[in-house]
């Protein structure tokens, strides 16, 4: 080890709990005598189960390549365990880090805020995150980085062995999500090749899980050791409806309003499945409390808030509305990340409607799709958890005895199962694993899922016809993006208009930008009336964009409330446009515009074909009968009551299948059939084409084109 390492003591418990430390203490870190807020802290850190278990985790580890952790939800894996490492030496300042990765991008954030807190130190230093376009860390500093798991992912791709690493903490391995997964095979590659003493240096794993598969988990690390931690939790009570509840938001308002009304003192925490939702639910919640005796103060929780309004939903419950009136409450009204990434402390009753949006795959008709699908038991048990942290709670099931028993799969399946894999396929042809089909996965996707990926980048040229990465797919794979996407900005240079592609792809990888609140919905319309191209929301999108970049600094938070346009969704989009802007430099790809003028005007042709270049795959066509049919799958779809497109065009390519009671496509353009013969016949050929409406239009299209050329 180099002598930069840095030894640092944070005082060994002595199994009580009580830490031997006197106030003189300095930071090892930034050599500053520690903070009052360090100690505050430190009282609750030394409070965690984990904290007990210090010791012999650091022994474990240091004994093992790979370990094992299993504990309850709340106990202190994640904010304790990788500070436990860095303790071990495990980290060098500048040469290498540890690595804790998190399914969510909410939790990577607000995790990394919290432990740089707890180690007193600056956000961004010593302790830093990196999210899909922005990275908060240093590589000269950083000795813990919080990173999601598809972060870590994209990080192997230029850096195979995962160098800058000397341990990695793969959190919640239990929800199985598809990059853990991969990691995890890429980790059975990896994990030989830098064992102790090798030319590389050891890399250490530590495996974590609330509870679930630990067994499996021990078994694929070659038997690594578990380190149990038991919880500490109280009881809760549970309490089904008897009947089935035919509309859960409302169900979940009147429950919580009801807890609030006749229940004990003690917070709540609320499971919906979506921001629509939830900010629908906060909204009723806010309006049918005022009236009431005891304070209700409503936070959302959702990926897409704001890092300060997600840090709200730690602040303390209100007091009593008058000195001596019943205490206020608080109510958290959270998608899933609240059911194990993130612990509030304070919550005593959990309302489960028993929903979350989880991904679906079809792999026949190749349409991934967020649908809201009933929880396993497995998710129940661990939301009926969260009241019973700090005393004794209830949960509020919103469904069935009968239902739970019945109706609800014992766990959830693995996220590979329910993916489209063109992503991972791409990354893992980067990597240089060509063998797919014995990948070590944990669980293997399915074969046809694995076909449908390599076929759809064979269709993109990011694969030749014997699988071999092409030029192209190299060129793809280093923008963190859909393949789709990523071949939509590769050629948008030759329609002349890559500076506009790119800002229409910033604008689609960020939340929302057109807001519609319900309660002012009409002049939400009219705003965004303003900017309807009404051959495309993509250009919709642009038309949008383009005037934001054209105002003012000082003057674009007014344009943006005017407009009803999201501001941070914008900010955001600039973020992500100049960064795509300086992938695309270094792979030398031109940036031309088809705004000749300079004053924001394109040409709309011009990106509509580029767009077409791209997403050729996804494109529908309007029978006779009126409806639109997707073109070779001859799936059934409606265009989005929220698209500008409303003049029922022939063809149309979209950006998103999304299942719901209909199956919608949403982000909608309008494209011709000449462009799809003259952009994508390797696409188009007729001689694999199913028998359709839309055949007989290419067969017309091609034999036109035959005909200009036998003129020629
Ligand atoms: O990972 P695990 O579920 O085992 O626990 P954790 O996330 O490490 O949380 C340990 C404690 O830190 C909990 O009591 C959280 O409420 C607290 N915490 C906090 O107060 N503020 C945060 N931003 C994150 C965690
Ligand atoms: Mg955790």
């Amino acid at each position: 080890m180099s002598d930069r390492r840095r030894k640092i003591d944070l005082g060994s418990s002595d199994g009580n709990g009580n830490s031997k430390r006197n106030k003189q203490d300095v930071n090892p870190w930034t050599g500053a005598p520690y903070s009052q807020r360090y100690y505050n802290i430190l009282e609750k850190r030394i409070k965690l189960p984990v904290y007990q278990f210090k010791d012999e985790l650091i022994a474990k580890v240091l004994e093992n390549q790979s370990i094992v952790v299993e504990g309850e939800t709340g106990s202190g894996k994640t904010t304790q365990i990788p500070q436990f490492l860095l303790e071990a030496g495990l980290a060098t300042q500048g040469e290498t880090c540890v690595a804790c990765t998190q399914p969510r991008r909410v939790a990577a954030t607000s995790i990394a805020q919290r432990v740089a807190d707890e180690m007193d130190v600056q956000l961004g230093s010593e302790v830093g995150y990196t999210i899909r376009f922005e990275d908060v860390s240093d590589p000269h500093t950083t000795v813990l980085k919080f990173l999601t798991d598809g972060m870590l992912l994209r990080e192997a791709m230029h850096d195979p062995l995962l160098m800058r690493y000397s341990a990695i903490v793969l959190d919640e391995c239990h929800e199985r999500t598809l990059a853990t997964d991969v990691i995890m095979g890429l980790l059975m590659e990896i994990l030989p090749k830098r064992k102790k003493g090798s030319e590389h240096g050891e890399l250490k794993v530590v495996v974590m899980s609330a509870t679930l598969d630990a067994e499996k988990f021990q078994e694929y690390f070659h038997n690594a050791p578990l380190l149990k931690v038991p919880g500490r939790t109280f009881p809760v009570e549970i309490f089904y409806t008897a009947k089935p509840e035919r509309n859960y938001v409302e169900a979940a308002v009147r429950t919580t309003l009801h807890i609030h009304q006749c229940e004990a003192p003690g917070d709540i925490l609320v499971f919906l499945t979506g921001e629509q939702e939830i900010e629908q639910a906060c909204e009723e919640l806010r309006e049918k409390s005022r009236s009431m005796d005891a304070e209700l103060v409503v936070y959302p929780l959702y990926s897409s808030l704001s890092p300060e309004q997600q840090r709200k939903i730690f602040s303390e419950a209100p007091g009593p509305r008058t000195p001596g009136g019943p205490p206020g409450r608080k109510v958290v009204v959270s998608t899933n990340i609240a059911e194990t990434s993130l612990t509030i402390d304070g919550i005593v009753y959990v309302v489960d409607p028993g929903f979350s949006k989880q991904k679906v795959y079809n792999p026949r008709i190749r349409v991934e799709s967020l649908l809201v699908s009933p929880i396993s038991r497995a998710s129940a048990k661990q939301r009926s958890g969260r009241a019973g942290r700090t005393r004794p709670g209830k949960c509020f099931r919103l469904y069935t005895e009968k239902s739970f028993h019945d109706d609800l799969q014992e766990t959830t399946y693995p996220e590979i199962l329910r993916s489209k894999m063109s992503n991972v396929v791409l990354t893992l042809k980067k990597l240089g694993i060509d063998d797919l089909v014995h990948f070590d996965f944990l669980d293997p996707p399915a074969p046809e899922t694995l076909m449908r990926a390599l076929e759809l980048l064979n269709y993109l040229g990011a694969l030749d016809d014997e699988g071999e990465m092409t030029e192209l797919g190299y060129q793809m794979s280093e923008l963190p993006l859909d393949p789709q996407l990523a071949k939509l900005i590769l050629v948008s240079p030759d329609y002349g208009c890559s500076s506009e592609i790119v800002s229409i792809v910033a604008s689609l990888s960020v939340p929302q930008i057109f807001l519609r609140p319900r309660e002012s919905a009409k002049q939400a319309d009219e705003a965004k009336a303003q900017f309807t191209h009404h051959e495309s929301d993509h250009l919709t999108l642009l038309r949008a964009y383009n005037e934001y970049a054209m105002i003012p600094d000082k003057e674009r938070k007014q344009w943006c409330w005017d407009n009803f346009i999201s501001e941070r969704s914008m900010i955001s989009s600039v973020n992500v446009r100049n960064q795509l802007l300086g992938i695309m430099k270094r792979l030398d790809i031109q940036v031309v515009s088809s705004d000749i003028k300079g004053d924001g005007s394109f040409s709309s042709v011009d990106i509509r074909k580029a767009l077409t270049a791209g997403m050729f795959m996804q494109v529908a066509y309007r029978q006779r009968s009126g409806e639109y049919l997707t073109v070779k799958d001859n799936q059934h779809v409606y265009i989005h009551p929220s698209s500008v497109v409303n003049n029922r065009p022939e063809w149309v390519l979209f950006e998103e299948f999304a299942l719901t009671t209909k199956n919608y496509i949403r982000t909608v353009t309008v494209t011709n059939v000449d462009w799809l013969v003259e952009l994508a016949p390797h696409y188009f050929d007729l001689e694999n084409f199913p028998k359709c409406e839309a055949k007989g239009e290419l067969e017309k299209a091609y034999g036109r084109i035959a005909q200009s050329r036998s003129r020629r």
